[in-house]
């Protein structure tokens, strides 16, 4: 590891100027930028073979619980890529475990045993997170020795109500029937849960911060399966009680909030306390833009299939997006996970696409 904080990044040395303050943390606050800054969400994983090499040799939650693997597999895409932010090697399920819920990873989550009555959700613990997951907050502090400056690191939580998900289904779903079973046949199980929740994953948020995490993002995958007042209720409210927690402990953080498939809850998710709103690829950027207002950047929002083809389309794409999207308060990257059949040069040809032609209509 020692020669990776040595090597650094191996691509788009910092301006001089941007010293005092990385890009990616100036567009989450809509400051004005020279070009716009790009990660990908997923960036560390499967398509990249350099990850696959490790996974051979240890399994995915080794990965996740051991520092010096959790900091190198994060650092695997900044090294490739030369991304503008660097995002927590883990999962938004590693907290569950010490609230009494075990999770195994094939390579999808699985839990044997799913939170579904009144008393699962009373036994549940709320554990602090310095207690529960102490290998995260030292991967974070390892991180911030090893990354160059002008990289920001991203801690990273899911919303309680996508957590909530998992726990409650037991993996993933298409129906989602238990869950909805709960919130609308026991609303006050419902609730007693996405509290416990929320308290668990506050804490698990607020001390990546604590440790050096200059961004934190909650992801809330399956924010589009409720109807608005649903939606506001067992979604938004938990979500900001997250939010507002960091807020508390750290009010220059940037908050990160990605909604998955949220066309239909954009005016709400403005509101929510969060500096930074991800969308998916199935709205507009332009829309989402004028929906959200001027009070949140936008992050987001290409469809991760075109990366699947040609860098010609790739590169019309990102040009496309870049139009559509605000000069200042944008931050480039998918609107979901990056597919594990990505050709890693299409990633790279992303990343040089968003540099150059970012920089360039500045310059105009
Ligand atoms: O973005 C990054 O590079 C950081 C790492 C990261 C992972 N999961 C690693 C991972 C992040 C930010 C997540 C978030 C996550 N995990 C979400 C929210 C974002 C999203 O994608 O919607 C969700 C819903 C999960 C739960 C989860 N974990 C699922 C559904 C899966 C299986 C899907 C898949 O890609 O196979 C996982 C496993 C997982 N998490 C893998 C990785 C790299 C694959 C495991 C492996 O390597 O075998």
């Amino acid at each position: 590891l020692t020669e990776t904080a040595a090597a650094g990044t191996t691509r788009g040395p910092a301006p001089a100027n941007s010293a005092a303050e990385p890009l990616f943390l100036r567009a989450c606050r809509r400051r004005p930028v020279e070009r716009t800054p790009i990660w990908i969400m997923r960036q560390a994983g499967r398509y990249l073979p350099e990850y696959r090499a490790l996974r051979e040799k240890h399994d995915f939650l080794t990965s996740c619980r051991t520092p010096e693997l959790a900091c190198e597999i994060t650092l695997q895409p900044v090294r490739r890529l030369g991304v503008d932010a660097a995002i927590l090697f883990s999962d938004i399920l590693i907290p569950l475990p010490a609230m009494g819920v075990p999770v195994e990873f094939d390579p999808g989550p699985q839990i044997d045993r799913p939170v579904r009555s009144r008393a699962d959700v009373e036994a549940l613990a709320t554990p602090d997170a310095r207690e529960a997951t102490p290998f995260v907050m030292d991967a974070v502090r390892m991180l911030r020795g090893e990354l160059p400056p002008e990289v920001p690191l991203i801690g990273f939580a899911g919303a309680p109500f996508t957590v909530a998900t998992y726990l409650v289904e037991g993996g993933g779903s298409k129906s989602f029937a238990a869950l909805r079973g709960l919130l609308f046949g026991e609303p006050e199980t419902a609730a007693a849960l996405l509290d416990k929740c929320a308290d668990t994953i506050a804490s698990y948020l607020v001390e990546q911060v604590r440790a050096g995490a200059q961004a934190a993002m909650l992801f809330d995958t399956w924010a589009g399966l409720l109807a608005p007042e649903d939606y506001r209720r067992f979604a938004l409210e938990p979500a900001r009680r997250v939010l507002e927690a960091v807020r508390a402990a750290s009010p220059e953080t940037p908050r990160i909030y990605y909604a998955g498939d949220a066309a239909g809850q954009l005016e709400q998710c403005a509101g929510l306390g969060a500096d930074v709103v991800g969308v998916d690829w199935r709205i507009d950027i332009a829309e989402a833009h004028r929906r959200l207002g001027g009070g949140v950047a936008l992050q987001g929002n290409l469809d991760p299939g075109v990366l699947l083809g040609p860098p010609a389309l790739i590169r019309e794409r990102t040009a496309r997006l870049l139009r559509a999207a605000p000069a200042a308060g944008h931050v480039f990257n998918l609107g979901h996970g990056i597919l594990p059949m990505t050709p890693p040069e299409h990633a790279r040809a992303l990343v040089d696409a968003v540099r150059e032609l970012s920089a360039a209509r500045r310059e105009r």
